[in-house]
């Protein structure tokens, strides 16, 4: 696709992500109907589907040689890059969808042959669009965001989540206990892609997590490029797109120094394992 047909599909997904936004407002004033799936804080709800199902209803629309990967069932099974591909979850960050009714997200990435290319990620309650198409800056609402700035680990606010620096199965926990003693705060939110999008937009200096899918992250990696930071696996490796992964992200210098942390802690014996 060329420069135009990009502008043109960036302003047709803002049409339907806002319109997404409005149903899933008005839908919290009703009961929700809302099942568990691999656990009993792994939550889907009718909304997660019906706007799946809508979103990707209109991209096949307008784009019906497009290929999808998305959370619910609706998208396509894909086991290449080849092509556009769109990386959509409906509702990114369910459990605070139910239990807060705040601080969830609708994102969308799209890729070309892999390169990012377009990213939309609607806080709905907050009313934060955060957009960019590649190369032509990144937004926040109509605000463009700035490049990242280097900052020190000791300086630096780090999102993750606390299951991390608790026993757990992917990740020896003092691999993070050292980070998390060094920098100057910790943040969780609960929702992955606006997490990026905080990393992107300097709210947070790094995010780190061992388990997202792509529809929780394609967005917000190339948001987080476009404002000159590095996501990359735990291990510092580089994050294929179409499988689960651990993440790093932040700014150039603070990144390396996680990722150097993170090696030196593996060379020394602690395990890391990444998601199947
Ligand atoms: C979840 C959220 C959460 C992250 C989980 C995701 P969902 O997405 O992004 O922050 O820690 O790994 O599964 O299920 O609410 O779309
Ligand atoms: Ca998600
Ligand atoms: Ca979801």
């Amino acid at each position: 696709m060329n420069h135009d047909d990009w502008l043109v599909l960036e302003k047709q997904v803002t049409g339907w992500i806002k319109e997404a936004g409005v149903r899933l407002k008005k839908s919290l004033s009703a009961p929700l109907n809302i099942r568990t799936k691999s656990a009993h804080n792994d939550l889907v709800t009718n909304m997660d589907k019906a706007i799946e199902k809508y979103l990707v209803e209109k991209i096949k629309e307008f784009y019906p040689d497009h290929k999808i990967i998305s959370e619910e069932g609706f998208g396509d099974k894909i086991d290449s890059t080849a092509g556009v591909l769109w990386l959509v979850d409906p509702i990114d960050g369910t459990l605070n969808f139910v239990m807060q009714k705040r601080f969830f997200a609708i994102s969308i990435g799209v890729y070309e042959n892999g390169q990012g290319k377009a990213a939309f990620i609607y806080d709905v309650m907050g009313d934060e669009f955060f957009h960019c198409i590649a190369g032509s800056g990144a937004y926040r609402n109509e605000e463009k965001l700035a490049p990242l700035k280097d900052v020190r680990l000791e300086d630096a606010l780090i999102d993750l989540s606390m299951t991390w620096v608790k026993p757990n199965k992917r990740v020896d926990q003092d691999v993070l206990t050292d980070i998390v003693r060094r920098c100057s705060g910790t943040r969780a939110y609960g929702a992955a892609s606006l997490e990026l999008a905080y990393v992107a937009s300097g709210l947070v200096d790094a995010y780190f997590t061992m388990r997202l899918s792509p529809w929780d992250y394609g967005a917000g990696l190339i948001l987080i490029r476009e404002v000159g930071g590095i996501a990359t696996r735990a291990d510092g490796s580089p994050i294929d797109i179409l499988r689960r992964t651990s993440i790093v992200a932040g700014g150039e210098a603070l990144h390396h120094e996680i990722v150097a942390h993170i090696q030196d802690q593996m060379a020394h014996g602690k395990f890391l394992r990444e998601p199947l």
